[in-house]
């Protein structure tokens, strides 16, 4: 449990322990019988930070979230929330957090203003404040057209929005945003990045997509996430700069196969070797460290060795390929990147 740290404000979210992270996750598991869905997930959040959980689908980024707004108990570890524990001070916790789950319960025969009224009701918001509040976020997340509108007759991005206003009705400092922009077209994609963006100004976010633009235009930092554990931390920036430093080669040399790639191999900054056979012809597949252009020692290496140089071209990994690279579990080597522990 949270062991020493006592909250000093109950039930004052504007007070969260200063220079305490907003968020901290301890070696979260959650196992589903023999399964992990998660396994030892740990990660900090400062306050006032924007971070993305990039993963492919089944990765766990629900299930930590699930976590952090006390929805389902972890198996073991611990998260807190302001310096509270999400089990053991779990109300408490919970008035600090806004959440778009990944499916949004809202009731459809519902209007847009008696959803949020009710919501509002829920989370034993006084009445005049919740009516300020119901005008001040049905304007932030450009609702007004349809305040009167069932929900159940909105379109899924306006549905969506709904979500994102019942999360922030009650002012939170935190927001759990489940795939934000998940079905959205993208007119509506580009409006509600915005929407987040704005609200990041003042709040501390966590978001979690499977789009890799989506995290560099909204996010501090990336947590990637795979198989239910964190692969890659960092800065969407430098995310993209290592990604974009990965460089591939192709090289086409007439000389054995298995001599060639085991020279090939010893060159600095030859991350990974693979090839294919044609007759006596192979062509390499050489992954290369960030930023390293090593064609002069790749052609040197193989004219030395008496082999035929026939072809040789650098190619960029794309972020997509990067992505893909990050979060497989063949080649462990230098791909798997935990930038900055926590
Ligand atoms: N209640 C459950 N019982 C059993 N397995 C579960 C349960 N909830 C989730 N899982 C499994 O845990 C893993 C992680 O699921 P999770 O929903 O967290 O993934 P995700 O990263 O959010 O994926 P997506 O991008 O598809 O939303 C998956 O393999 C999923 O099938
Ligand atoms: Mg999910």
């Amino acid at each position: 449990m949270a062991g020493s740290r006592q909250p000093r404000t109950r039930g004052a979210p504007r007070d969260a322990t200063p220079r305490e992270p907003m968020i901290v996750a301890a070696q979260l598991t959650k196992a589903y019988g023999n399964f992990h869905a998660i396994d030892e997930v740990s990660f900090q959040i400062e306050k006032g930070q924007t971070v993305g959980f990039l993963g492919p689908n089944g990765a766990g980024k629900t299930t930590t979230m699930r976590i952090i707004t006390g929805f389902v108990p972890p198996t073991s570890g611990t998260a807190t929330i302001g310096g509270y524990d999400v089990v053991e001070n779990s109300r408490e916790a919970r008035k600090l957090v806004g959440y778009l789950p990944e499916t949004v319960p809202l009731y459809t025969d519902m209007s847009v203003k008696s959803y949020l009224n009710f919501v509002g009701t829920l989370r034993a918001m006084n009445s005049r404040h919740l009516r300020n509040r119901i005008d001040d976020v049905v304007d932030v997340c450009g609702l007004n057209d349809y305040y009167h509108s069932y929900v159940g007759r909105l379109s899924k991005g306006y549905r969506q929005r709904v979500g994102i206003a019942q999360a922030i009705l009650h002012e939170p400092q935190v927001l759990i945003l489940d795939e934000p922009t998940i079905g959205i077209d993208p007119i509506q994609v580009v409006e509600t990045r915005q929407l987040i963006k704005d609200l990041g100004e003042e709040n501390t976010i966590v978001l979690s997509t499977h789009i890799l633009p989506e995290v560099s235009m909204i996010c501090d930092r990336v947590l990637i996430i795979h198989e239910g554990q964190i692969v890659a931390e960092d800065t969407p920036r430098s995310l993209a700069e290592r990604l974009q430093g990965v460089e591939r080669l192709s090289v086409e040399v007439q000389g054995p196969g298995d001599q060639v790639a085991s020279v090939l191999r010893k060159v600095p900054g030859v991350m990974n070797v693979s090839y294919s056979e044609e007759g006596d012809r192979n062509t390499f597949r050489l992954q290369l460290r960030r930023g390293a252009d090593l064609r002069d020692e790749i052609s040197r290496a193989i004219i030395e060795n008496g082999w035929g140089l026939l072809g040789l071209q650098l190619e960029s990994m794309s972020l997509e390929e990067i992505f893909l690279k990050l979060t497989t579990t063949e080649d462990t080597g230098e791909a798997t990147y935990q930038g900055g522990n926590n």
